[in-house]
């Protein structure tokens, strides 16, 4: 990869932040044979199979693929590119980095998604400061009506987008941006009529969306009429992605470590932080997504639900408590009544009486059963026995043996049955359900042993085997590109006098090529002496080229490397299959 930080200085980086230390801050770890494990945070899972081997200074999900270095690690947990990564990492390590502009600058990511931060922040400081402008005062009387007060504008960055064609736009432009930046960054867009920029949102008042990092990623603007679109988003751009984004989740971040509530608008969350519930985010005008989860389940250990009430909500509220359900999070709804939104009801009956509705919130197996209940009419037989059955399925969800006795007994006292005939169906509901799921049952994919990979694992690991093979390979001796690329960097590294080992090199890579080779490099080798090892493998993959496919399993591998070995004794060519 092209970029100004020069390669030893990112092995450097790498070397000096243990990626076990820094995997810990965001996420459990246990320790598991000669490395630790724990449950991935870049997919969900509820059995671990994401994997750290300490010595390799590797990762690696067995389930989704990711992989690579603490380099890797930082980029993807933190939606960082790569030149943000490095700095990243380097500031954990207290080591210096040239500074930006350097003329070899040649990162092109790096550098548009530099511009559109840069773009975005103007932009918010544009409307805010138009906002209090006195001029203004319908809009910020439209904000006063709505609850708010000058702290909470100013905190929130709220602004109002002027009623002109292209006023910021233009003023963007003499900033000296380029039309280029301007259109990526979504501040304007461009005629089809006459070819001219404008700007996307008019007459709107202003919500900056945040990042955890305090980046202005993008922006939501309402109407204060009844004119429609009530809200407009800025669509997803290089530095943006709705489905990966929280709004408030750079201000709740710091105060939701036991509880997080999640909403539907930039309103009800601007009220709910007003009324000191700092641990309020929502969606932008999207569904909750499995990202979204994921992001939420490395913040919090809980959430409470607190979608709008309309059926529309409630309808969002099962989808959340579904998707929730694959990470390591408890599941709460609160249940608003007498209001449409959170917003509404602490305008109506105040902040205590929605603290009132925290204490009570159910969680959302009973919220689930007491939405069933009201569906169905228990005086009528065949009613009440649909609804025993609906909620015999919601309560083979309950993993707590204690949290299941208990539900499960305050429910048939309230159909008046015998408890236990409600465990007896909930068994046999799990059985049939165990069996249906049977045959789709996932296997724990094993990673694929590749002996390419393995030889430039060992090569990467010990300096007397770098040196043996150096000799006797190069970069066309490997066929996948990904290890091609590792082979160059390893001896770019090495020949610099840089202790390389796997970790450093695979920072130096592109996020795909460390993810294709992570698996590999993390997996645990069948063997003792190094040098005897990379020998075999060597014989092994120059032989493959003729005679022998992919290995795929160690098993595989030490059954090749015997025949190897045997051929090597007798003088006999053997295949694979061990014929003659
Ligand atoms: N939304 C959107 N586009 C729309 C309508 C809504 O993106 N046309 C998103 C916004 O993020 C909004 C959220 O959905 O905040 C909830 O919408 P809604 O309930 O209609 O609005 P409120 O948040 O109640 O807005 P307000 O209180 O300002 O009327
Ligand atoms: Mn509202």
């Amino acid at each position: 990869m092209a970029n100004y930080i020069p390669d030893e200085l990112i092995a450097e980086i790498t070397a000096a932040n243990d990626i076990v230390e820094v995997a810990s801050s965001y996420m459990k770890l246990k320790r598991s044979g000669n490395g630790y494990k724990g449950l991935c945070p870049f997919h969900g899972e509820k059995t671990p199979s994401f994997h750290i081997s300490p010595d390799k200074q590797l990762y690696h999900c067995f389930g989704c693929g990711a992989g690579g270095s603490v380099l890797q690690f930082i980029m993807n947990i933190e939606n960082l590119d790569f030149v943000d990564g490095v700095k990243m990492l380097a500031a954990r390590a207290n080591i210096p980095i040239p500074e930006g502009d350097s003329p070899e600058v040649s990162d092109k990511t790096h550098r548009r998604k530099q511009a559109i931060y840069k773009i975005n922040s103007l932009a918010a400081k544009f409307y805010h400061a138009n906002l209090m402008k006195s001029d203004n005062m319908v809009i910020q009387n439209y904000l006063i009506e709505r609850g708010l007060d000058a702290n909470t504008v100013v905190r929130f960055g709220i602004g109002y987008a002027p009623n002109d064609y292209d006023t910021l736009t233009k003023y963007l432009l003499e900033e000296g941006f380029s039309e280029q930046e301007i259109l990526d960054s979504g501040i304007a867009r461009k005629s089809e009529k006459n070819g001219n920029l404008y700007d996307f949102f008019r007459n709107r008042v202003i919500f900056p969306i945040i990042d955890v990092r305090g980046n202005v990623v993008g922006f939501g603007g309402r109407v204060t009429d009844k004119s429609l679109p009530k809200y407009l988003n800025s669509s997803d751009s290089p530095v943006f992605s709705k489905s990966k984004t929280l709004f408030a989740l750079n201000f709740a971040k710091n105060h939701c470590r036991d509880r997080i509530i999640l909403c539907e608008g930039y309103m009800d969350v601007i009220a709910l932080h007003k009324a000191g519930f700092e641990y309020a985010v929502a969606t932008l005008g999207t569904a909750l997504t499995k990202e979204h989860c994921g992001i939420i389940s490395r913040y919090t250990k809980e959430v409470l639900l607190c979608y709008d009430s309309d059926e529309a909500g409630q309808k969002a509220t099962a989808a959340a408590i579904a998707l929730l359900k694959d990470v390591n999070v408890r599941t709460k709804v609160l249940v608003m009544k007498g209001a449409k939104d959170p917003d509404d009801y602490i305008k109506l009956k105040g902040a205590a009486a929605f603290e009132q509705l925290i204490i009570g919130s159910e969680n959302a197996v009973l919220y689930k059963i007491n939405k069933l209940k009201q569906q169905y009419n228990t005086d009528v037989l065949e009613e009440k026995l649909e609804l025993i059955n609906k909620a015999v399925e919601v309560f083979a969800e309950i993993e707590s043996p204690v949290e299941l006795e208990l539900t499960v007994k305050d429910f048939a006292a309230q159909m008046d049955v015998n408890p236990e005939t409600v465990f007896a169906q909930i068994r046999q509901y799990r059985l049939s359900k165990g069996k249906k799921q049977g045959f789709r049952q996932t296997k724990v994919p094993k990673p694929e042993i590749d002996k390419e990979g393995m030889l430039l694992g060992l090569m990467a690991a010990n300096k007397s085997v770098y040196l043996k093979m150096k000799k006797l390979v190069n970069e066309d001796f490997f066929e996948k590109d990904s290890c091609k690329a590792f082979y160059n960097k390893l001896v770019q590294l090495k020949e610099k006098g840089f202790e390389a080992d796997s970790a450093a090199v695979l920072a130096s890579l592109d996020d795909q090529h460390a993810k294709s080779l992570s698996g590999m490099l993390t997996a645990e080798m069948p063997y003792e002496n190094p040098e005897k090892a990379a020998e075999d493998i060597y014989v092994a993959i120059k032989n493959s080229k003729t005679n022998i496919n992919k290995i795929k399993s160690p098993e595989e591998l030490s059954r090749i490397i015997d025949l190897i070995k045997q051929q090597k004794k007798t003088g006999r060519r053997i295949n694979t299959d061990g014929v003659e």
